[in-house]
């Protein structure tokens, strides 16, 4: 290839695709043309990326004629059925959606922790990891590199951005409802005034915190539950890692949150570890608690690492640290790490052909 490798946006008009077209304006342009593609109900509208208007084209198969590299920003479905499709022109396909995360020729991959996986791509996909997954894995990927991780504890506080737009807008009506209100002090008065508006949720969020996100698997586990476990074993390489979640959602509008017991090989430090995360790429450490200094999403929203805080290590275990992390579920955790696994691609792609040019 001689010029900048050509990308497709797929789902370019939806949450995830909204912030993917900022994220591609700020970010060190290594691309040439950006082609936009939705359903055909958006066909012709323009949106704005990289200071330029690009007119939204159809999804169909002539959509990816002449594209390298084409981002997957879509429902499962659209992903399942037309990734395949990219995929079988020579195109690179790297999908956001959850269609193709636990396909064992399908690699799972986060820029920070495991970035050689990006190139063996026998079905010619790379998938990006679920949001809570991706708000925890870098710290705890570096933490691994060192101390060799050995079991997880995990409990989330997931915002409702994680449900899209309409949890977004859930949240925001029931909380017009209860503002300026003497409600959650008496049973049930907030699931009274909020009635039928719970949106995703299965109950009131504002007010709130609610033990579930997802739907219903086997035994009692939430789906997602089930995709931090699996994902976080096949990210860092650990395939039978013991994983115990809870995840939980709580009302903030985005940065997912959580809690992590992290137990290791042999003894840690809470000396190493801060030195380990303080030099991560992709990590900032604030921890000052005798300061106040933790990490919250409603000061971590809109930014671009992984923030670590509360850093222990367990009274009753030397192997083992306890953390408090957070991620900003919109942009590490879906569409940033999308453009970085595609800028790595990009990478490949330019200089494969430079060797070939030469050759
Ligand atoms: N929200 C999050 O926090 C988050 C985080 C990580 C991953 N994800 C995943 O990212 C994907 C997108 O999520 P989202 O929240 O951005 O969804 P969304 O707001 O509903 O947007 C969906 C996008 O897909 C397009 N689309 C839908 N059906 C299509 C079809 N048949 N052909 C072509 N385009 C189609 C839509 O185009 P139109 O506008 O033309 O309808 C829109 O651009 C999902 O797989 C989701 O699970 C979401």
């Amino acid at each position: 290839m001689t010029g900048k490798p050509a990308l497709a946006v797929v789902g370019a008009t939806g949450a995830v695709g909204t912030v993917m077209l900022q994220i591609l304006s700020q970010r060190a342009d290594v691309w040439g043309e950006i082609r936009l593609v939705a359903t055909p109900r958006s066909a012709g509208r323009k949106l704005t990326v990289r200071g330029v208007e690009v007119e939204v084209v159809a999804l169909s198969e002539e959509a990816f004629d002449g594209i390298d590299v084409a981002m997957f920003d879509v429902p499962d479905e659209v992903s399942a059925r037309w990734a395949p499709v990219a995929a079988a022109k020579g195109v690179v396909v790297v999908d956001n959606s959850g269609a193709f995360r636990m396909d064992p020729e399908v690699p799972l991959v986060v820029p920070e922790v495991n970035p050689h996986c990006a190139r063996n791509r026998p079905r010619g996909i790379i998938a990006n990891p679920n949001c809570t997954t991706l708000s925890m894995i870098v710290a705890l990927g570096a933490l691994h590199a060192e101390f060799g991780l050995r079991e997880l504890v995990v409990s989330s506080y997931q915002a409702v951005s994680g449900a899209g737009r309409a949890g977004v807008d859930t949240l925001r009506a029931q909380l017009s409802m209860v503002a300026g209100t003497e409600l959650g002090t008496k049973p049930g008065d907030v699931r009274r005034a909020v009635g039928d508006l719970t949106g995703p949720f299965p109950e009131p969020v504002a007010l709130n915190v609610v033990p579930w996100a997802g739907s219903l698997r086997e035994d009692g586990w939430s789906s997602e539950e089930m995709k931090v476990r699996d994902e976080s074993r096949k990210i860092l390489g650990l395939p039978k890692l013991p994983v115990a979640v809870t995840c939980v959602r709580v009302p903030v509008v985005t940065t997912h949150s959580l809690t992590v017991h992290a137990r290791f090989q042999g003894e840690v430090t809470v000396d190493k570890a801060r030195e380990i995360l303080d030099t991560a790429p992709g990590v900032v450490l604030f921890d000052n608690p005798a300061a106040g200094e933790f990490p919250t999403p409603a000061d971590v929203v809109g930014t671009d690492p992984t923030w670590v805080g509360r850093v222990r290590r367990a009274l009753d275990d030397p192997t083992a640290l306890e953390l408090f992390v957070c991620g900003d579920n919109l942009r590490k955790g879906a569409a940033l790490n999308t453009a970085q696994i595609a800028e790595l691609v990009a990478a490949e792609l330019t200089g494969r052909s430079g060797v070939a040019d030469s050759a």
